[in-house]
């Protein structure tokens, strides 16, 4: 029913919801979740249990080395720092993020398991794919440039890169990048914190300044970040360059630091 009130978002772009697309992804994750389960001696014929053979269960979707395939629906995970990919799991395995093969796939896995995925996911760097073009007047684009660097002072939104860094290829240990995600998926993603069906680890700022957001100015963020070309080379930063405007929870240095609101 989550999954529901998820696609009910107003601005949730309708092309996610396609029968074919579920049947297909319900069809890849059982046949993931048979391998993930496979143990090495429970078939001497089977192949080795390795890392990379279990990686396959993610790689149907994610793309190879997480890279993420064309159509703008599956996430890329590569290079994203370790602890936004394992905070991710453990959102999905506890109910704050919903996508039902995700879930699938997470819900019995260890901590340590789940790690070990981060880490290998995080340590690729596959090269970005090209960025999409859009029919958007240029002032959207624009718009959406201002509130991505500056933010909107005058509804308390801080700018995004004083998170994501500077860059926009985010910061150690668990703030992701932003470019080189596709304009629906950002859409999505921001109107799911919006409505409540994507949550972070408390106090969960993406879900404030989501909400101080409105669905014109999702729009023209997302326009604008999913029109970049993201740089192949950069890394997420050590750290960031100043105190986080709000705390953030899962990201250690923030929880805590009572920045202001
Ligand atoms: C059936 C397709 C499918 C498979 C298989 C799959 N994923 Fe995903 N994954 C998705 C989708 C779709 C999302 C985005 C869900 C959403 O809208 O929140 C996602 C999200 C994620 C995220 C969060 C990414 C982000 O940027 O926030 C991580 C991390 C992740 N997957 C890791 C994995 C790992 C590790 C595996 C293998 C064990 C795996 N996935 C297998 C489809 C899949
Ligand atoms: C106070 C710090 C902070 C600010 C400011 C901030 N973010 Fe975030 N953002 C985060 C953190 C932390 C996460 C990871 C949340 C989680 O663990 O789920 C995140 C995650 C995201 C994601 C999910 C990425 C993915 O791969 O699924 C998107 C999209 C995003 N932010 C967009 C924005 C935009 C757009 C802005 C500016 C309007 C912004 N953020 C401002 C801290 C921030």
């Amino acid at each position: 029913m989550k999954q529901e009130e998820y696609r009910a978002v107003p601005f949730a772009v309708p092309q996610r919801a396609s029968l074919g697309r579920w049947i297909a992804v319900l069809c890849l994750a059982l046949n993931v979740t048979t391998a993930l389960a496979q143990s090495p001696a429970a078939d001497s014929a089977a192949p080795p249990d390795t890392l990379q053979q279990r990686l396959l269960a993610c790689t149907g979707c994610h793309g190879n080395e997480g890279r993420a395939a064309s159509d703008g629906f599956y996430p890329r995970i590569a290079g994203k720092p370790e602890g936004y990919l394992y905070n991710q799991l453990i959102n999905f395995r506890e109910g704050r993020r919903h996508f039902q093969p995700m879930s699938y796939m997470v819900d019995y896995q260890s901590d340590d398991y789940l790690k070990e995925m981060a880490q290998y996911f995080s340590s690729q760097h596959p090269p970005f794919a090209a960025p999409q073009k859009f029919d958007v007047p240029q002032s959207t684009l624009d718009q959406g440039q201002e509130l991505v660097k500056s933010g909107d002072p005058s509804k308390k939104i801080p700018a995004c890169s004083a998170c994501h860094g500077e860059a926009l290829a985010g910061v150690n240990p668990a703030i992701p990048g932003l470019l080189g995600l596709p304009r629906d998926y950002i859409i999505d993603q921001l109107g799911s914190w919006k409505s409540g069906a994507r949550r972070a680890a408390a106090p969960d700022c993406m879900g404030q300044i989501a909400g101080r957001l409105t669905a014109q100015q999702i729009g023209a963020i997302a326009a604008w970040i999913g029109s970049q070309t993201a740089d192949n080379q950069a890394r997420p930063a050590d750290h960031a360059a100043q105190p986080l405007p709000l705390d953030c929870g899962g990201v250690p240095a923030s929880a805590g630091s009572g920045a202001g609101r």
